[in-house]
């Protein structure tokens, strides 16, 4: 699939479904991870969501880190995207959250997760080890145009 442009119709996106990531899936979410070159850390399945058309392909995944309730690791892949996959993926990954949840992403995408009721905050009020992880990306990407932010989703008041 990578790399090949899929013809898809309403029906494609209409039929995917977002269901718990299993065992068998932790290959197919190491690359996909990996393609995206996002934070490579950390991907255990038990912890993702996906997005599977109706003929079985996984086409997009998303986690929530136990350690920081970070929710990371979104990807959809290109011949998918802006079809609302990812918000799926989101919306089921932070549906049985009530604590606080957070997240680093590049600054242009802050609005993109304002959707979900994310805000940005001060990196170093972040808990660890999210709060290591951006002040490291600072650093490193200090000299270019690359900017990130963090953002916490506050806990829900039952
Ligand atoms: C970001 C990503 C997961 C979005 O997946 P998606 O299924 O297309 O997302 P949705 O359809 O729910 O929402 C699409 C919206 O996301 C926002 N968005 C996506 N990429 C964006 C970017 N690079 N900059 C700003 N906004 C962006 C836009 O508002 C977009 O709306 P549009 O399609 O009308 O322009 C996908 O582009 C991807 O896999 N990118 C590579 C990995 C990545 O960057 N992950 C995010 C890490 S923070």
């Amino acid at each position: 699939m990578r790399g090949r442009k899929h013809n898809m119709t309403q029906n494609d996106i209409a039929s995917i479904r977002i269901r718990r990531a299993t065992a068998d899936d932790q290959d197919t979410i190491r690359r996909m991870i990996k393609d995206a070159e996002l934070d490579p850390t950390a991907l255990h399945w038990s912890q993702f969501m996906l997005a599977e058309t109706a003929s079985g392909e996984v086409v997009g995944a998303g986690q929530i880190r136990p350690q920081g309730r970070e929710l990371g690791s979104i990807v959809v892949l290109p011949a998918w995207r802006s079809q609302g996959i990812a918000s799926q993926i989101i919306k089921a990954l932070l549906a049985n959250e009530t604590d606080v949840v957070y997240l680093e992403c590049e600054k242009h995408m802050t609005g993109y997760y304002g959707r979900f009721g994310f805000v940005e905050m001060m990196w170093w009020r972040a808990p660890f080890p999210l709060n290591v992880k951006h002040f490291y990306l600072k650093t490193r990407y200090w000299l270019t145009r690359y900017r990130f932010a963090v953002m916490r989703r506050p806990a829900l008041s039952l």
